[in-house]
Formats: structure tokens, sequence, C-alpha cells
């Protein structure tokens, strides 16, 4: 059935009609958005871009105006704030108008590392111990919490605030990320465990019957010895940096025996335990020792084509345009009034 799709996006873009000319950096800041409508449009369904949002008026009026069948979240933020995406999702529902991806609550709570996590070790899931350092309170490391640590922002995504100093090994250098992450990030700081180890993804896709994609791995090829291994805001978004530190990912190869199972087990697990619908991607790290950490769960990931979860999802056969029919047919059976 030929559908009328709303793609909602934080950014204000005008998408081009064609890629030729521009170079990978020009294409980057909104080719998820160049990827999903161009996808929708060779699907046949009619589509509507809404960038810039900043009032929900404006979904309102096109809601009314243009009757979409469902509408499509790539939205990462509105007003310039990841936890007001959830409220927008809300205010679908009311309008009784589908969309695709998470449900509000579960986003709500996997978006905030804190809660999800308390929420996940309540369940025995293996995360990373931890503790949340409150914006505006005393810095205090309970004494359980031993170094190496990593702190990070206890709500922000893409890597936002992580780079090599994130790894903290003393009580000067925890208080003084801490801070950074009060001042410059902006949210509450979450200091973990460091897990040293392959760093690994999952993405999974379903409503009730969850379907899998192979492990996934990043990769840090020719990173000097000593750096540590973690996927800094560098490493995730800079693409000349990517190229000469050797940073790929790919499908995971030689895990030790019953990894893969593990991981596929626990995110299923996941995926239940925090309510999640439509499709999400796990973030693990496998230690030397073969224990295994959920890092943290991402509903909503990153749909650009050559990214993990859409390359993943190419590994077992599910190539783009049927990933994206599938999204939207998720979408369409939930969020219903
Ligand atoms: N406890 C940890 N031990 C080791 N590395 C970590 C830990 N937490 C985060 N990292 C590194 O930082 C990256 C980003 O952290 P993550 O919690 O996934 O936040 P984001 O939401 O920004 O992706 C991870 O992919 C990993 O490389
Ligand atoms: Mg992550």
């Amino acid at each position: 059935m030929k559908l009328r799709v709303l793609v909602l996006t934080h950014q204000k873009i005008e998408l081009p009609t064609s890629l030729k000319g521009l170079s990978e950096k020009e294409i980057a800041p909104w080719k998820t958005e160049y990827h999903v409508v161009n996808t929708l449009k060779q699907l046949k369904h009619e589509t509507k871009l809404l960038g810039d949002v900043d009032e929900v008026a404006a979904i309102r009026t096109t809601l009314f105006d243009w009757k979409p069948h469902i509408t499509f979240n790539l939205l990462e933020e509105f007003r310039g704030e990841g936890i007001y995406v959830p409220y927008v999702l809300g205010y679908l529902q009311l309008m009784r108008q589908p969309f695709t991806g998470c449900h509000p609550t579960g986003l709500q709570v996997a978006d905030d590392k804190a809660l999800a996590k308390k929420l996940l070790r309540y369940h025995r899931i293996p995360a990373p111990d931890f503790a949340v350092f409150p914006r505006g309170r005393t810095i205090r490391r309970p004494r359980r919490l031993s170094f190496p640590l990593f702190v990070k922002s206890s709500t922000e995504h893409g890597s936002a605030g992580i780079a090599q100093a994130s790894l903290v090994t003393n009580d000067e250098k925890l208080t003084e990320r801490v801070q950074f992450i009060h001042e410059q990030i902006g949210t509450d700081a979450l200091a973990e465990e460091y897990i040293e180890g392959r760093e690994l993804y999952l993405g999974v896709i379903g409503n009730q019957r969850l379907q899998t994609f192979p492990v996934w791995e990043m990769r840090f090829e020719k990173l000097a010895d000593g750096k540590p291994r973690i996927a800094t805001e560098r490493i995730k978004w800079n693409l000349e940096y990517q190229k000469k530190h050797g940073i790929k990912t790919g499908a995971a190869k030689d895990l030790p025996d019953g990894v893969a199972d593990r991981i596929v087990k626990l995110s299923k697990r996941v995926y239940r335990i925090l309510g999640l619908t439509g499709y999400a991607r796990m973030d693990f790290r496998l230690a030397e020792d073969g224990k295994l950490f959920l890092l943290e769960p991402n509903p909503n990931p990153d749909l650009a084509r050559d990214e993990d979860f859409a390359e993943s999802a190419k590994a077992v056969g599910m190539g783009y345009d049927r990933l994206i029919a599938k999204i939207l047919k998720l979408g369409l059976k939930t969020n219903r009034g």
C-alpha cells in the first residue's frame, strides 16, 4: 500500500536530488535523512520531510492538513534536547498517529543511562558497576568503585563528552572529568568500571517477535599501543581520524565459542526488560577473561545505510529497502488508536 509518510528530523535541511559531486564530509550531517527519504520514495511512498521543528504546532498542522498514515521518527532532539523526544512521541500518541521506532516510555528509560542501568542490574544483566554524580552535589566516589573508572554523561549520546580523558585513574582526575561533564555537557555524570576489551554491537528489530543481526565490532587497527580503545567522539564522527587510525566496523570475527549466542540472548532480554519496540542496537564489551558487559541499549540507532545497524541487517540478507519497509510495518502495528 502506498503511504503518506511524514519524516521528522531536528535538522534544518533541504535534501538535494542527487549526491553527485558532494564529498563524504558534506553528505555526513544529513545522510540518514537522505537515505531514508529516498528509500521511502523508491518504495513508492509519498514523503514529507519536516525539519527543524521546535513547536508542536508545526507537527499538528501537518497531521491535520496532510493526514500522514505514519510518522518516520528521525528526531534526535527537540528544541536542542534529546530528553524531549519522547514527549513529541507522546503527542503523536495523543493524536493517534502511528510512528516508527521505539515508543516514548522505552525511549525515556533507555536514554537515561543511570535509570536503565538500575533496572538492568535488578534483573542481573551484566553491566559495569557505576555511580551517578548529579550536578550541584559534592563529588565523592563510593568506596566500592575502584579505578580505573570511565566517566560519561548520564543522558547524552553519540559519544558526546567522551574522549581519552574519560578514562580516569585517581580521584583528582575523576573530579575533573565529572566537573567537565557537568559544565561542558550540562548533564549529570556517571562513572563506571572501565572494561578493557573488544567493542561489540548487536542489532535487534521487532515488537514482540525479535530478530537479531550478526554481532558487529568496532576495530581499532592503527591506534598507538597503550592508547585506550574507546569509541570517542572523534573516533565515531571524524572521517579523517577514522582513516588515520584504522577504525573499522564490520562483522565480528573469531569470537570465542558461545559469545555470539550469549550476546543474542542478553540483547533480547534487555530489549524486553526495558520494553523496547521498533529497533535497537545494544553496545557491549567483551573483556579479555571472557566476561561480557552490556554498555548501553540504544533504541532508534542511526539508520544511515552505511552505519552499523543497516550494514549488519544487510549481512543477513535484509537489504536497506527491506529494512526500511520492515521498520514502517512495525511502526504501523503499534501506536494506533
Ligand atoms: N565502562 C566502559 N568501559 C570501557 N569503555 C567504555 C565504557 N563505557 C563507555 N565506553 C566507551 O565509550 C563509548 C561510548 O559510550 P556509551 O556508553 O556507548 O555512550 P554513547 O551513548 O555516547 O554511545 C563506548 O562505545 C565505549 O567505547
Ligand atoms: Mg554507545
